[in-house]
């Protein structure tokens, strides 16, 4: 049974964390539940202990059973997850300060093993500086955070802060579980590329798309979680490196093509989901455009080396049978467009998306693709960019048996 610790902090969403425990009950977790001293103010210790059938940890002192009860948790431990976090224990986890088993616990957990994080507060506590730079510290590290949302608050604000949905919660552990158990990648290396790329008109401006990289990023993330090693070649977003990730940041099209040409030899995996600028200005200027003097009524532009059909086209080298994965993000006639770009780009998959779509495409959280290889078209309902992700990394595995079948 996958082991599960379940950090609950003081705040009233902690009665959530009840049914949170629940889920991973019914996904067959082993959980042990440990509560900070202010936890226990909300939802009792008999009520945990009552669904658990192990005593509830809540002290670095009070189990005579354990010596050492930080150390014996954190790594009994095959996943950590913390409901609600507070911004007290976020405060804690970003700068190691430890004065209680539960943030004593939360530093003593190795690196190797996945921690969750889904915060619950009032709005003007979440959007506060010092809060958010704590997430982004604690993100920086790899932690997952399942983030609040929006809605009804305990303090009677509208806002966010409230706690994620508990689906959600319960699904992102089993996710980042699954990483311990299925290592279905291991021994292969994973080249994605991610987001959009800048393309210089002088120091200060630049052309580039609405591209965010949370798609590219959600396919890094599961397939170093299924035990891959993952070169993610990220263009400018405001993402953090996903945990297990070895990311090569680029700005433009041209030094994205030369990161991804460096670490394409190596790869057995290309997925190309970035939004790569076509074209490029012709003739940057190396200093500041000035509006008066230097009259601007048209930029030059050239058509960029296309990275994927590159790819495409070399995934034979070196007597090695590379998968190279595209994507075609359209507004109409998709599966017509991605089966061009499947032949144009000698891809062995194209993820098409309809971007016209409100649930679809640049910057939202979920997506809706239709795969399509040479053999068939497989449309897919709207998911989260996570389970398009692991949808895409299943067919990839597909891929890369048969080709090897086909090389042998
Ligand atoms: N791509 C790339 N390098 C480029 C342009 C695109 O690697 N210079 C990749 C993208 O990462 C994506 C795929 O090609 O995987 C499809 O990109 P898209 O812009 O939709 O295709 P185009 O060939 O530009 O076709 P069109 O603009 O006509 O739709």
């Amino acid at each position: 049974m996958p082991r599960v610790l379940l950090v609950v902090c003081g705040g009233i969403a902690a009665y959530k964390a009840v049914e949170v425990l629940r889920g991973l009950q019914r996904a067959q977790c082993d959980v042990r539940v440990l509560c900070t001293r202010d936890a226990l103010e909300f939802v009792g210790a008999a009520t945990w202990e009552g669904l658990v059938h192990h005593r509830v940890s809540t002290s670095l002192y009070e189990d005579a059973h354990s010596t050492i009860p930080h150390i014996e948790l954190a790594t009994w431990a095959e996943a950590v997850l913390v409901v609600p976090a507070t911004a007290n224990i976020l405060a804690k986890m970003a700068c190691g300060l430890v004065d209680d088993l539960a943030s004593t616990a939360l530093l003593a957990v190795p690196k190797t093993t996945p921690v969750v994080v889904a915060p619950a507060m009032n709005t003007h506590m979440w959007l506060a500086d010092a809060t958010q730079r704590n997430v982004a510290t604690i993100a920086s590290r790899g932690v997952e955070f399942v983030l609040p949302v929006e809605g009804h608050l305990a303090c009677n604000e509208v806002g966010t802060g409230k706690l994620a949905p508990v689906e959600s919660i319960v699904e992102c552990t089993l996710r980042a579980l699954k990483g311990r158990t299925c290592q279905s990648l291991s021994g292969r290396h994973v080249l994605v590329t991610a987001g959009p790329t800048h393309e210089a008109i002088d120091p200060v401006r630049y052309l580039a798309n609405a591209s965010s990289g949370k798609m590219g990023y959600a396919i890094a993330r599961e397939a170093a979680l299924r035990g891959a090693r993952v070169t993610l070649v990220s263009g400018p977003v405001s993402l953090s490196e996903p945990r297990g990730v070895q990311r090569v940041s680029v700005v433009s099209a041209s030094q994205m093509r030369d990161a991804v040409m460096e670490a394409f030899p190596q790869c057995d995996v290309a997925i190309c989901a970035a939004a790569v600028a076509d074209y490029t200005p012709a003739n940057p200027a190396d200093h500041k455009l000035k509006k008066a003097s230097e009259h601007m009524d048209c930029i030059r532009l050239v058509e960029t080396t296309d990275i994927l059909a590159a790819l495409g086209a070399a995934k034979e080298e070196g007597g090695r049978r590379r998968v190279v994965v595209g994507f075609a993000a359209e507004t109409n006639d998709l599966v017509v467009h991605a089966q061009d770009k499947l032949a144009r780009k000698g891809c062995d998959l194209v993820v098409a998306n309809d971007v016209s779509r409100q649930d679809s495409g640049f910057g939202t959280d979920t997506n809706r693709v239709t795969l399509v290889a040479p053999n068939g078209v497989d449309e897919l309902p709207t998911l989260s960019k996570d389970e398009v992700a692991e949808r895409i990394l299943d067919r990839v595995e597909e891929l890369l048996a048969k080709a090897e079948g086909g090389m042998r």
